[in-house]
């Protein structure tokens, strides 16, 4: 079916309309949606922000926005479609009084009104009292919702109690930008259309599977959110569970949001629990000292702009994570993810079990295991480790470890990398919640992070520190090698 099929018009407000996320990613998003006609023709954008603008200026603003962030050439004619649904309203997004300046901008008639919460979180209640006070929630409305969803179990319940008083879990998109990424929805086309993964998925066949999601960006000016948050919460607790569950999980029956949603909470729910007890052998935090990337020398956290001196908050986090049911008993998921490593580069490695026996002594004396890896990001694609037999007379058997690639930019070269925004921007506007964060899995995610970080304030350490440009402390090897393993590097 055209993904257009079916999409009713919509009003999308966005609040937070100048904000970084907005300007960065939605409207470049919204703006590729246009390009491939695929938003519903009456459908208009509303930005709502604090500052004052009259619409062209508004129009000025978006426009620039596009030519820095859309890399494509922007095209004239569909930039004129796209402008025309352009409408912007200046509101004290606190000041539910206010909102009745919106009530007046917004359509009347049947479209379905679309809220993206784009400000901070402290916030999100205001805007559904806004909301409430002017009468403009219906059950046809919808509601989105950005990370963080609080910094806690408990604080995360109080935003979601907050905006629950007024649209229900089926009105509500909980975003995780991971799961609208080409490679990171390719999972479940890997695990569920492939028999040979299919039946070669769980503990018999898989030794183990390593989670790296490495940055080399810093805080980015984020000092005050990110000191706040550490990489646990940043990364750890949305991203990488949400990678997690999507290897983990059993199959779904389809491909319903329901039914999804349902299989990766329980693969989160039967995580085993880190606490005060196992946290020093399960898990590893770093901080990020002055180092060079790329031969260019850079700060450490403690020297960033803004920094406080004394912050114990981690840039790096490592963690052997075990889930505790039929499929993964004994199977370690190692995870770890960082601030300025020496390079952007996000993969799964699924090893295999290795051969009970060797058959090929002679010519290669310690088999290696098969390994699957899936490059998230950048050069996107999948990769299986194989032995292969180097042809020749001279020796019978001569065989060497090799591999089956299927890089993304070689196999489509036509295609475009979508940003993950475009693809959930989308979802949002045709109503599928199978991209988005159930409240339940936000939670399930929060209670296993929360002990995490209990343990590590209990025992008061600093954390590890690493220079920047390299892959983290010294104790993220000892980690996996006290198991035998090494992280691929
Ligand atoms: C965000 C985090 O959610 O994800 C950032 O807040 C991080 O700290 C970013 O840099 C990484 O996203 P991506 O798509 O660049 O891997």
């Amino acid at each position: 079916m055209n993904k257009l099929e079916g999409q009713s018009a919509s009003e999308i407000v966005i609040f937070g309309a100048l904000g970084d996320l907005s300007r960065r990613k939605l409207l470049p998003a919204l703006y590729q949606l246009e390009v491939c006609g695929l938003i519903n023709e009456k459908s208009r954008i509303v930005g709502v922000a604090r500052q004052q603008h009259s619409l062209e200026e508004f129009k000025t603003i978006v426009l620039k926005n596009l030519n820095d962030f859309v890399k494509e050439t922007i095209d004239e004619v569909i930039l004129a479609r796209f402008t025309a649904r352009l409408v912007y309203q200046q509101l004290d997004m606190k000041q539910a009084s206010a909102y009745k300046k919106l009530s007046a901008t917004l359509a009347k008639g049947n479209s379905t009104r679309v809220y993206y919460f784009s400000t901070p979180p402290a916030i999100y209640g205001d805007i559904c009292d806004g909301l409430n006070h002017a009468k403009l929630i219906s059950d046809n409305d919808r509601v989105v919702m950005e990370k963080p969803i609080g910094h806690s179990l408990e604080s995360s319940k109080v935003i979601n109690d907050q905006v629950a008083r007024f649209f229900k879990e089926n009105q509500t998109y909980r975003i995780d930008h991971y799961l609208g990424k080409e490679t990171v929805l390719n999972l479940l086309v890997l695990r569920f259309a492939n028999s040979l993964f299919t039946n070669n998925w769980d503990r018999n066949s898989i030794d183990h599977v390593q989670i790296t999601v490495a940055e080399c960006v810093g805080i980015e000016g984020r000092w005050g959110f990110y000191d706040e948050a550490g990489q646990m919460r940043d990364m750890i607790q949305n991203h990488l569970l949400q990678i997690l569950s999507l290897l983990a999980m059993e199959p779904p029956a389809d491909l319903s949001a329901e039914c999804i949603r349902a299989e990766k909470l329980k693969a989160v729910k039967a995580l085993c629990p880190i606490d005060r007890s196992n946290v020093k052998e399960k898990t590893v935090r770093g901080q990020y000292a002055d180092g060079y990337l790329n031969g260019v020398e850079v700060p450490g956290y403690l020297n960033e702009e803004g920094a406080n001196k004394g912050s114990k908050t981690e840039t790096f986090v490592a963690i052997k994570a075990e889930i505790d049911n039929w499929r993964w008993s004994g199977v370690p998921f190692y995870l770890r993810t960082g601030k300025r490593m020496p390079k952007k580069h996000s993969e799964i490695v699924v090893h295999f079990k290795e051969q009970p026996h060797n058959i090929f002594k002679d010519s290669y004396s310690d088999l290696p295991a098969n390994k699957l890896t899936i490059r998230l990001q950048p050069d996107e694609g999948v990769e299986l480790q194989m032995m292969n037999k180097i042809p020749g007379i001279a020796s019978q058997m001569n065989i060497q470890e090799n591999k089956l690639d299927l890089s993304f930019n070689d196999t489509y070269q036509d295609q475009r990398v979508i940003d993950a925004y475009e693809r959930l921007m989308l979802e949002v506007l045709n109503g599928n919640q199978s991209l988005f964060v159930s409240r339940d899995e936000v939670e399930a995610a929060w209670a296993w992070a929360d002990s995490i970080i209990d343990a590590w304030q209990a025992t008061n350490e600093k954390p590890k520190s690493y220079a920047a440009g390299s892959w983290g402390p010294v104790s993220s090897i000892s980690l996996i090698a006290r198991d035998d393993r090494q992280w691929v590097e």
